[in-house]
């Protein structure tokens, strides 16, 4: 079955912030109201969840025009958050490269009980941060995926240790006993399963691998899609790969990265999209270029055309598999000019879909997409300021309401009801 309304979850990670001046404030914020005055104003939207990235990780050049302050944790931010809202679902991101099946496990479950039934996790294997915990080199992405697999079944395996049940008779309680190529696990864990559902599984990463990982156990994808072209393949291919499995297509929900730059005209609009990318220069662009699919188009005319008999060989190892192909395949149906290339949001930003305009602008894309099949849902990316961000809770939610794409009330408690309803 289709579903007939939108599924969103909203970003906070403070992404409209980049391009910004950094603020002296951050500094001195009260982070708890801070964060938890969005998640307020999503629960009061009526969105499936709020989220947060993560990375084990850090540069320098990373704080730039960003929140200082956004890499605090956020299973333990999500915790706080759950303690400011009744209804929305909290999505955190634990990385099976790096962390320990058993934490994992117990966070997660913590977070569930914490936030009555709320709770899921964003399943990454991470780009980056190997040095952080003597893993030096990176695995290549087969092996993180292996890793992934082994560890969502055994975390899901310890989350069934120990039943709901078993707190009133005592019973059931198991070990899990695990002797896998990765870890190796006794169990069971330390706290009961939470009565309604377990925590729900999304996933992000769309290499074939990491595709297939996806359809047999996500709730929902957090994808990259810079087209509608691009929107429209993954769903379609994850809904035939989820059924292969022996799921149904809308066991699980397809939700991009929308990274919108509202105004309330078109102009305004369009000088938010501007600034927010204007410190991202020439030099910047080639290096993310060489990096996404290792092509060096220094030499290159800003108006000479990149076609793919300029890409190395498909399968050169690359830094994301999901940013590569989406670049080749722009680049074989485009063939862009090096000076269109570099505009990309692949390039300069996370490769996510972009929308620029006013609300009622904005919803018509949104429209377009789902009319499409490129989407079930998104997740909102606010570009542009502060500014953008009341727009998106004053006009665009109240504007996708209207129109009858997203629900006026929650119906369900759990984040996995939320995600399921039609
Ligand atoms: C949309 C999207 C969001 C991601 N978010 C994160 C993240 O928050 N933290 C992280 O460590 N990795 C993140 N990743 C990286 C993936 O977990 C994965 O390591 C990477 O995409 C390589 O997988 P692939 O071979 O399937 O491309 C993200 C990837 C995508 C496509």
């Amino acid at each position: 079955m289709r579903n007939e309304r939108l599924h969103i979850g909203f970003c906070l990670s403070a992404t409209w912030l980049r391009g910004q001046a950094a603020s002296p404030s951050d500094a001195g914020r009260d982070l708890p109201s801070w964060y938890g005055e969005l998640a307020c104003r999503a629960e009061t939207a009526c969105l499936d969840f709020v989220f947060k990235p993560d990375a084990l990780f850090f540069h320098p050049a990373m704080c730039r025009g960003a929140l200082a302050l956004d890499g605090v944790d956020p299973t333990l931010l999500m915790a706080a958050i759950a303690a400011q809202t009744q209804r929305i679902g909290l999505v955190t991101t634990l990385s099976t490269t790096f962390v320990p099946p058993y934490v994992a496990a117990r966070q997660l479950m913590s977070l569930h009980w914490l936030s009555q039934g709320r709770a899921g996790w964003n399943i990454v294997t991470a780009l980056d941060g190997a040095a952080n915990f003597g893993a030096q080199p990176m695995p290549d992405a087969d092996k993180r995926y292996r890793k992934a697999a082994e560890m969502t079944a055994l975390v899901r395996a310890l989350w069934r240790s120990y039943p709901h049940e078993a707190i009133a008779s005592g019973e059931g309680i198991r070990a899990v006993d695990h002797q896998g190529a990765f870890f190796q696990c006794q169990g069971p864990l330390n706290l009961p399963a939470y009565p309604l559902s377990e925590p729900v599984l999304m996933q992000a990463g769309a290499s074939d691998t990491g595709r297939t990982f996806a359809a047999s156990v996500a709730q929902a994808t957090f994808a990259a899609t810079p087209d509608m072209e691009a929107g429209i393949e993954l769903c379609a291919d994850l809904k035939h790969r989820a059924r292969l499995q022996g799921r149904a297509p809308g066991d699980i929900r397809v939700l991009p990265g929308l990274h919108f730059f509202l105004g309330r005209t078109r102009e305004e609009a369009h000088d938010r999209h501007r600034n927010a990318f204007a410190g991202i220069g020439v030099e910047q662009r080639l290096q993310s270029l060489y990096t996404a699919v290792g092509l060096d188009a220094r030499a290159l005319a800003p108006d000479a055309r990149v076609d793919a008999a300029l890409l190395p060989p498909a399968g050169t190892p690359v830094r994301s598999r999901t940013h590569a192909q989406l670049l080749r395949a722009f680049i074989a149906r485009e063939r862009p000019t090096l000076r269109e290339l570099l505009e990309r949001p692949e390039l300069v930003g996370s490769a996510h879909w972009v929308a620029v305009g006013t609300a009622e602008d904005v919803a018509d894309d949104v429209a377009a997409w789902f009319n499409a099949r490129a989407m079930d849902g998104f997740v909102a990316l606010p570009g542009g300021g502060a500014q953008s961000v009341d727009l998106f809770f004053a006009e665009l939610v109240p504007e996708l309401a209207r129109r009858g794409l997203l629900r006026q009330r929650y119906s369900g408690r759990t984040l996995r009801e939320h995600l399921m309803e039609d």
